[in-house]
């Protein structure tokens, strides 16, 4: 559990606050959208459809989401101490807005929303089949988040009061000036910066922001797919992991005498920690069939349960084996949810 050397708004996260609508659908559902099972993209005008048709049409669940709130959410379940992380996105004036909220409170997070009256919080469709998850997300009111959201004083001292910063890639389809912003401020005051690529698509859309933010990047995380879409779009040779991965800690950087670390997730194999030119390997407790609910949130309790750690200044080995026990207990539950207490024992 928590140690004395954590305080109140000590790691600051920006990213999208939406409500999963989580439902297991037929194949046919995802071919209707011309979705792929085990993707994460933007709803488009033909997408919009989907959330009213999961509510009328199967047993959908409603589970707080949103990657970096999700993360947030397990790290201070972990912690076990309140207001240990703050948390900014925008929302809606509406009931979706006020289940986030309390969700998000109710784990301990700090959360200041934006709201924006005239439109709706943002929802994520989580297309169950199977074991796979595909993704859609109407970013709605989170869209509309803007910069001076993070200027206004008792924000903008929430932001300089931090020593950590977490902020996904899917933040980049948002608003890169208010990412760009808390990078400085990391970057001015030597203090961590962590960003996640977050979905292919980022890296296939969005690579000019993201590589205006990445020099600022002090660790980045990823899974396979997100980690070779990154490749791909940089017309790198090697579909091979751990040779991207070391390609990316050796990409330009702001303040060399910290390196950039890539921490790369593959599922049920081993996490991949790379260093200039180490790359270390942590196993992953595979969990039997019987034992899964869903793997939805897996990747983002695995961050959530790294900066519980990392934000009492625990060694990186410490941080991977939590991110690892946060990944499989949120496995074992609906969502990106836990059940009773945290077990992790250093
Ligand atoms: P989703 O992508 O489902 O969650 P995730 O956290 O990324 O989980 P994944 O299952 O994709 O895991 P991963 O592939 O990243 O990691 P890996 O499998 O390597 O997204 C969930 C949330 O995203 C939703 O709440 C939604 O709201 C949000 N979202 C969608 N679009 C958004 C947008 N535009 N903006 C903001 N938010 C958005 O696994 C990671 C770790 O899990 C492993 O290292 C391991 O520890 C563990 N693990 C995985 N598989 C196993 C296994 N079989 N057995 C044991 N441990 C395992
Ligand atoms: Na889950």
């Amino acid at each position: 559990m928590c140690d004395r050397n954590v305080r109140e708004g000590i790691l600051v996260g920006c990213g999208n606050p939406l409500l999963d609508i989580s439902a297991i659908v037929p194949l046919e559902f995802l071919k209707k959208y011309a979705m792929k099972e085990d993707d994460a993209i933007l709803a488009e005008e033909r997408h919009m459809p989907i959330y009213q048709e999961l509510v009328d049409g199967f047993q959908a669940e409603f589970l707080a989401g949103g990657s970096v709130q999700n993360s947030l959410r397990i790290a201070q379940w972990i912690l076990g101490q309140p207001k240990v992380a703050v948390f900014f996105g925008c929302v809606g004036q509406d009931k979706y807005a006020d289940i986030l909220a309390e969700k998000a409170r109710s784990a301990g997070l700090d959360v200041h929303y934006q709201v924006k009256k005239d439109v709706p919080t943002g929802t994520c469709a989580v297309l169950i089949t199977g074991t796979h998850r595909s993704l859609c997300a109407n970013l709605a009111a989170a869209n509309n988040f803007t910069i001076d959201h993070l200027e206004e004083p008792g924000n903008k001292a929430l932001v300089d009061n931090a020593l950590y910063y977490y902020i996904s890639g899917f933040f980049l389809t948002v608003n890169p000036p208010s990412i760009m912003k808390v990078a400085a401020t990391a970057h001015a005051n030597q203090r961590p910066f962590l960003m996640n690529l977050s979905a292919p698509f980022i890296s296939q859309f969005y690579m000019a922001p993201l590589l205006a933010v990445l020099p600022y990047v002090d660790i980045i995380f990823g899974n396979e797919a997100e980690a070779q879409a990154f490749a791909e779009a940089q017309k790198w040779p090697s579909e091979d992991l751990r040779e991207i991965g070391k390609r990316l800690v050796a990409m330009d950087k702001l303040n060399p005498s910290r390196p950039r670390i890539a921490i790369l997730t593959q599922g049920c194999d081993p996490v991949l920690l790379i260093q200039q030119d180490s790359v270390q390997e942590f196993p992953v407790t595979k969990l039997a069939v019987h034992e899964i609910v869903d793997t939805n949130g897996a990747g983002d309790a695995f961050v959530g349960g790294f900066l519980s750690q990392f934000v009492q200044g625990k060694s990186l080995d410490v941080c991977i084996r939590c991110g690892n026990y946060a990944a499989g207990h949120i496995i074992k539950n609906p969502g990106c949810t836990y059940n009773g207490k945290p077990e992790f024992v250093e």
